[in-house]
This record gives C-alpha cells, sequence and structure tokens, in this order.
C-alpha cells in the first residue's frame, strides 16, 4: 500500500468529488498532501480526517498568485514537490454555441486552461528541486469529443490536451512526467448540475441518454478516477509521459 511514502503531491480541486477520492487515496499509499480548493473550509475539514501528512489552504486557480503562492506554502510545509494534481475545474453554463458569450468562454478557460498553465509554470521550479516528478491534469471525454450544450467546456478540455502533450516533451529531459486523466460521466456534483442543465427538471432523462452511450452501461466513480490518478502520480508510471488515460467504462470506444 505504501508505495508513496515519502512523495510530496499538490492537490487542486481537492474538496471536489474526484479530488477528494484522490486525496484518501493518496494518503493511504503514504503521501504528504497540500490540499486545496477555492474556499478553505472543505479541504481543511478533509486534511483534519486525514491526519498530519495533509495541510489545506485556500487557491483559485485562476489566479496566477494564487498558484505561484500554493507552491511556496507547500514547499515551506513539506520541502519540495514530486507530484502535482490539477484537478480543478469548472462545467460552467451550458447551452447553444451560438448563445454562449465572452463571460462563460472566459471563466471556463481562466479555470479549465489558464488554471493548469498557472499551476504547471509555478510547480517546475520546485519539481526541480525534487529531482524530477508527475504532474497529472484532469481532462475529460470532452478533451476528445464534441458534446452539444458544452462549447467551452468541451474547448478548454481539449486545449489542456495541447497543453499536456507540449510540456511532456518540454519536460521530458528533465525527468518531468506529464498526463491526463479523462473521466467519461462520473457519479458526482458535476453530472447532477451537467444532467440538470442540459434539461432542467429532467436530469434522470438526461443520464439516461449518456448510458445509452456507455458501454459499461453506468457512470464511474470518484474512487475508480482516483485509483488511476494514484498510479499515474507515482513511480509505478515511471515509463508513462505524454499519455491521455480514459476512465470512461468505454464511452469513446465507438
Ligand atoms: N464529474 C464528471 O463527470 C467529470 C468528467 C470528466 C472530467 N471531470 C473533471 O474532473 C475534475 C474534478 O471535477 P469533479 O468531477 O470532482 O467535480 P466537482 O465539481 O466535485 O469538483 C471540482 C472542484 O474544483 C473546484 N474549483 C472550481 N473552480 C475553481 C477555482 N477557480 N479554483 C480552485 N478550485 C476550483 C471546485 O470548488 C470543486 O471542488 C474537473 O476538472 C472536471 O472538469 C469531471
Amino acid at each position: 500500500m505504501a508505495h508513496l511514502n515519502g512523495r510530496h503531491i499538490v492537490i487542486t480541486g481537492a474538496a471536489g468529488g474526484i479530488g477528494e477520492a484522490t486525496a484518501r487515496l493518496l494518503y493511504a499509499h503514504g503521501a504528504h498532501l497540500v490540499l486545496t480548493d477555492r474556499e478553505l473550509d472543505g479541504v481543511q475539514a478533509l486534511a483534519n480526517s486525514l491526519g498530519e501528512r495533509a495541510a489545506a489552504m485556500a487557491v483559485d486557480v485562476s489566479s496566477q498568485a494564487d498558484n505561484q503562492a500554493m507552491i511556496e506554502a507547500a514547499e515551506a510545509r513539506f520541502g519540495p514537490i514530486h507530484g502535482l494534481f490539477l484537478n480543478a475545474g469548472t462545467e460552467g453554463r451550458i447551452g447553444p454555441l451560438e448563445a454562449t458569450d465572452d463571460a462563460v468562454w472566459d471563466q471556463v478557460f481562466a479555470v479549465n486552461v489558464h488554471g493548469v498553465r498557472y499551476g504547471i509554470q509555478a510547480a517546475l521550479p520546485s519539481l526541480r528541486r525534487g529531482g524530477g516528478g508527475s504532474i497529472l491534469i484532469t481532462a475529460s471525454v470532452a478533451g476528445v469529443r464534441g458534446s452539444p450544450g458544452l462549447s467551452p467546456y468541451v474547448a478548454s478540455k481539449h486545449a489542456v490536451m495541447g497543453l499536456m502533450r507540449t510540456a511532456a516533451a518540454e519536460l521530458g529531459p528533465e525527468g518531468i512526467r506529464v498526463n491526463t486523466i479523462n473521466p467519461g460521466p462520473v457519479d458526482n456534483r458535476m453530472m447532477r448540475s451537467i444532467e440538470d442543465q442540459i434539461q432542467p427538471g429532467q436530469g434522470d432523462a438526461v443520464k439516461e441518454g449518456f448510458l445509452g452511450r456507455i458501454p459499461l452501461g453506468r457512470y464511474v466513480t470518484n474512487e475508480e478516477v482516483a485509483a488511476t490518478a494514484s498510479f499515474l502520480l507515482s513511480d509505478s508510471a515511471s515509463g508513462i509521459t505524454g499519455a491521455s488515460y480514459m476512465i470512461d467504462a468505454g464511452m469513446t470506444a465507438q
């Protein structure tokens, strides 16, 4: 179980479904964790429930200064970082492309794209001091497929696929690996929001529509996503960079 002993990993969006499940698994594997999210309360409660190898901090990933402060505080607490899980994300407001205005595009890109870019840029000096490491970005099936009504979200997740590949190519020579996990619909808050926005009050019908396109016939769980995240953040994945892992119950196989 203890294959992350002595590893120091920073997580964004750690109060959300995937972030919390991953934090719990990484902690069980022995990692030191700095858990961050927009509001302190959720991550502080999570850190308290884990123990002394976990710390919490409020970080708005769309702020370059917050990303800088996150890495500085993490390094001051547990030393140079070995892993960075850039997981914070927003679905934004859902609607037809034609009617989606700048405010929605800007907000989704600020979090899902610039938030990831700022995180990588801020973390590199610390990762180098730690002797290399693993950067993992939460993309989505929306990073490889279109989805009606979700144009800013889909474009943002395609954007981080390109960012991941370029960063992997640039940073490989320094022993820094960069990968994405690409979940399909996950049984958590974000999917409830997407279902309800697509057809207000008819979320269950929207879910049935999604399930019809998923070979395993179900959404994946936060814990299933966390299992792959934990693998890619660990040295068990030492030969893997520039890769994207679909955790989508087969959704993109057809
Ligand atoms: N839920 C799904 O079906 C699904 C599918 C594919 C990909 N994803 C991706 O998984 C990641 C995690 O989402 P989740 O499913 O756990 O949903 P979630 O909504 O439970 O978690 C997202 C977290 O990101 C945080 N966040 C949002 N904006 C932020 C900001 N500006 N600064 C800091 N934190 C911010 C939220 O507070 C929240 O805790 C996201 O990147 C999401 O796009 C989710």
